[in-house]
């Protein structure tokens, strides 16, 4: 919007210049302010890149185009569960929501997800807070070899489809009150209703001569409440919290999320966009043994939670199975599941 009238008015501009200004820098909570949301906040013990990504290439961050695409296929798979058009499940079809967010980019859940993707450590951190709510957490790493044939930017369409792809496995009839099962927990984290901010953060690293993409969403407030609904089953936005800002007008891109009116989305990048430490050294010859598959280990059991949904001590939404994936060109390589060789 431009007005040649506040040019007139230069006071008023540099007030609000001043205050944005203000805005930015009071913006995100200070390390002091992670620290005493919890002791092992992924803020408070970590200040930067972990030495264990430094091994050869390294390309960090999420671009602005990125976190728009995000953001996207979020709220479009959400709004695909919301309106009742999501036919799959064990048994489907899913219900219709009638309270489902749609989400936006959240620059601070976001610098904490970059933050752990940062320490290369395809494991879930202990804590991601943020001073106003308990925050959940999707991750996802690709596997492949050799890393000198890799395009090291991520495709977000991979992880963030493969979380919700495990509707195939959700029953219709558990949408009212989730149970702690491991093989739906990136689904039921994708839709749930209440989650109304998402952040990310990516880091490509090396491993010998793998080469690994790391993804890491975070959710704010996050979902996976033991015996709490994931969203509620009716009309699509008949039920929508007077918290998620909807004015009762449907956003014409996601009918069936609640929201305020506009769609836009703010994607202002305090992650680094894609910087790169190209290799120095030449990529060792000799190929690294493959790394042994092995399950992954299962997270955290349920703890109990409060009437409020906040947990009571360990949150439950750990999400378990974390998908990693093996694949590469030209020659495919597949890794299987989770396989801590990097350690
Ligand atoms: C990786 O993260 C997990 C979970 O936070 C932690 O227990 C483990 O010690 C970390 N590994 C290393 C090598 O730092
Ligand atoms: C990104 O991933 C999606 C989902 O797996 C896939 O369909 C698409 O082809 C990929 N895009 C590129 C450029 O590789």
């Amino acid at each position: 919007m431009r007005s040649s009238r506040a040019w007139r008015r230069p006071p008023l501009l540099l007030l609000l210049l001043l205050l944005l200004a203000l805005g930015a820098c009071v913006f995100a909570a200070t390390r002091e302010q992670f620290c005493s949301l919890c002791q092992r906040h992924t803020m408070c013990l970590y200040s930067g890149v972990s030495s264990r990504c430094h091994q050869g290439r390294l390309v960090r961050g999420v671009s602005p185009a990125e976190q728009q695409a995000i953001v996207d296929l979020t709220n479009q798979l959400r709004n695909r569960v919301a309106l009742g058009q999501e036919w799959r499940g064990s048994p489907g079809r899913q219900p219709p929501a009638a309270n489902m967010q749609r989400v936006a980019w959240d620059e601070e859940v976001a610098s904490v997800a970059q933050r752990w993707a940062d320490q290369c450590n395809y494991s879930h951190d202990s804590c991601r807070n943020v001073p106003d709510t308990y925050v959940g957490q999707n991750i996802y790493q690709r596997s492949q070899y050799p890393v000198s044939a890799m395009n090291d930017r991520g495709n977000w369409s991979e992880p963030i489809y493969a979380w919700y792809d495990e509707v195939a496995l959700m029953a219709a009839s558990q949408v009212s009150s989730y149970q702690n099962r491991e093989d739906i927990g990136h689904y039921t984290q994708t839709v749930w209703a209440s989650t109304n901010r998402i952040g990310c953060g990516y880091t490509f690293y090396q491993d010998g001569d793998w080469g690994k993409k790391y993804y890491v969403c975070n959710y704010a407030p996050g979902g996976n409440y033991v015996g709490q609904p994931l969203y509620q089953v009716g009309s699509p936005r008949s039920a929508c919290p007077a918290s998620s800002g909807d004015t009762g007008t449907p956003d014409p891109a996601y009918p069936g999320l609640c929201g305020p009116a506009s769609t836009k989305t703010t994607t202002t990048n305090s992650n680094p966009a894609a910087s790169s430490t190209p290799t120095g050294a030449a990529i060792p010859a000799a190929a690294a043994a493959a790394p042994a598959a092995g399950p992954r280990a299962a997270g955290t059991p349920a703890a109990g939670t409060t009437a409020a949904g906040i947990p009571a001590s360990t949150p439950t939404n750990v999400n378990f199975g974390d998908n990693t994936v093996g694949g590469g060109f030209p020659s495919f390589t597949d890794t299987g599941t989770f396989s801590p060789d990097y350690f």
